[in-house]
């Protein structure tokens, strides 16, 4: 059987694909060859389709998704005052995008797709990169999906109560969410392309609906509440670590091109444009959709709404107010399949190293969807919505996502050293890394000293029991025949197979 077909959404363009019968292929953790129902793949290569319009788009699209929708409400809790809040939005924005000035020299440095895991590969050594896929797969990648489908589903929830059906139970919404963007994403990557680029027109068009609504009303003299300025601000600085945490979820996501970067063209122009273009849009959209929600509510209505741009919709839009959990149900609805759909990329690339299990790196063999590590990444996301609100897995993703930022800003400190000589299409001035090394050392650390919650905890021991495996198998280059076995039967249970690897 011979199958060519071109992938461009993925990347992995025309891809041939050969099924013969059972023989030796493939390769484990160790790069020993297991027995598998060979198939190669050929002529992967990842093709240069983005420019810089398409560039920002992507990064754009995935940053806005669920946070401008709840992370309002946490923030100003944090603050305690409108003018603080707005200053972490800004501030936010700010450390987002000396963060894209960073990753613009390190992915033009080593311009190969994979993102973080690269970074820290070169920079601190192989444990670093280990551990941060490891942590991808098992806690970033699937919080983030709790994070955003649960808010899909708060806003079902008021759809439907506003449309005058039933009360709705919140985690089971989620759940058959994530279940069905897993199906969507196994099912053809063109499709969830498609929803993807849909659905980030909706997000947009619902913002600027907000945006204008807003400066309706403020045109009306409706000031009180943005004029109360600092009044109320907190004065823990541990405090506002936390309410940083709620608006950088919302700007997480200004990374995003690094894990394509070999499919940018010209990236040492690109890429740093992009990177900063991105943010510097959505640091505007945020400011202005804030000013719009305060706006339209007070302070103590905007901290008791569950569902801040509903209520912002039933204030402004009057019987159209339908349209607004509508949209935002679209948005997160294109934001989780968004983040299901480019996470598989590290999990690819580590996998394909030798990193992970092979197995999480293979793909159907006629669908050519990443099957394995979805089908992992819906089971492990499903466990985190059973115990988990959208606040403490907020604070559990930004404290594992900033223990990686933090380190990768230092694997350019120490790029700096190791790779002197190296060309450097694009560099940094240096006292930017440094200052993001700082920052992120105090974003990680202040919610621990402030109140140290469990899912801290949880986040350093699900990190750290990545050693367990890191040292059998990559280190010491275990090899155990019950994972060949498992990985044929797995191998023929869903129909996926290996994707040539770089030593091919
Ligand atoms: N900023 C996004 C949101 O507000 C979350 C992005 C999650 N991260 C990612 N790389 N997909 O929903």
């Amino acid at each position: 059987m011979a199958d060519k077909r071109e992938n461009k959404a993925n990347g992995y363009n025309e891809m041939e694909t050969t099924v013969e019968k059972p023989s030796p292929a493939g390769h484990t953790m160790n790069g020993s060859k297991p027995p598998s129902i060979i198939i190669e793949t050929q002529n992967m290569e990842l093709k240069k389709n983005l420019g810089l319009t398409s560039a920002i788009s992507m990064i754009v699209g995935t940053i806005i998704g669920s946070g401008i929708f709840v992370s309002p409400k946490g923030v100003l809790e944090s603050t305690g005052s409108v003018g603080l809040s707005l200053l972490v939005w800004a501030g936010s924005g700010l450390i987002a995008m000396m963060g894209g000035l960073c990753y613009a020299e390190l992915g033009t440095l080593l311009p190969k797709s994979g993102g973080e895991y690269i970074y820290l590969k070169e920079g601190l050594g192989d444990i670093p990169a280990f551990l941060f896929a490891w942590t991808s797969i098992l806690v970033t990648r699937t919080s983030s999906l709790a994070i955003i489908t649960l808010t899909f589903a708060t806003y079902a929830g008021s759809f439907f109560e506003l449309c005058g059906g039933p009360q709705l139970p919140e985690k089971l919404i989620s759940a058959i969410t994530i279940i069905l963007i897993g199906i969507v994403n196994s099912w053809s990557t063109t499709l969830a392309a498609r929803v993807q680029v849909i659905f980030t027109f909706a997000k947009v068009a619902a913002l600027v609906v907000i945006i204008v609504g807003g400066f309706v009303k403020l045109a009306q003299g409706n000031t009180s509440v943005i004029s109360s300025g600092f009044e109320g601000t907190t004065d823990s600085p541990f405090i506002i670590a936390l309410a940083f945490y709620d608006a950088l979820w919302a700007y997480d996501g200004w990374n995003n091109l690094n894990s394509v970067t070999e499919e940018l063209q010209n990236p040492p122009k690109n890429l740093p444009r992009a990177n900063v273009g991105s943010v510097i849009l959505v640091i505007i959209v945020y400011l202005l959709t804030n000013i719009s929600y305060l706006t339209v509510m007070t302070v103590d209505e905007l901290l008791d709404s569950p569902a801040v741009a509903v209520t912002w919709g039933a204030r402004v839009l009057g019987a159209a107010k339908v349209i607004m959990p509508l949209s935002v149900l679209v948005s997160t609805f294109g934001g989780a399949n968004g983040s299901a759909y480019t996470s598989g990329r590290v999990v690819f690339a580590a996998a394909r190293d030798g990193f992970l299990p092979e197995y999480l790196s293979y793909i159907h063999v006629k669908k050519y969807t990443p099957l394995p590590s979805m089908i992992f990444t819906v089971f492990v996301s499903l466990l985190m919505i059973i115990p988990g609100d959208i606040s403490s897995l907020i604070d559990l993703f930004s404290f594992t996502a900033w223990c990686f930022y933090g380190m990768t800003f230092t694997s350019l400190l120490v790029l700096r050293y190791k790779m002197k000589e190296a060309h450097r299409p694009y560099t940094v001035p240096i006292f930017i890394p440094i200052l993001m090394v700082l920052i992120s050392i105090y974003l990680v650390v202040a919610p621990i000293i402030h109140e140290p919650k469990i899912e801290f905890l949880y986040a350093f021991v699900f990190v750290m029991s990545g050693l367990l495996f890191y040292f059998p198998l990559v280190y010491f280059n275990l090899h155990f025949k019950c994972i060949d076995t498992l990985t044929m039967y797995g191998q023929l249970f869903l129909e996926v197979v290996p994707t040539k690897s770089e030593e091919d």
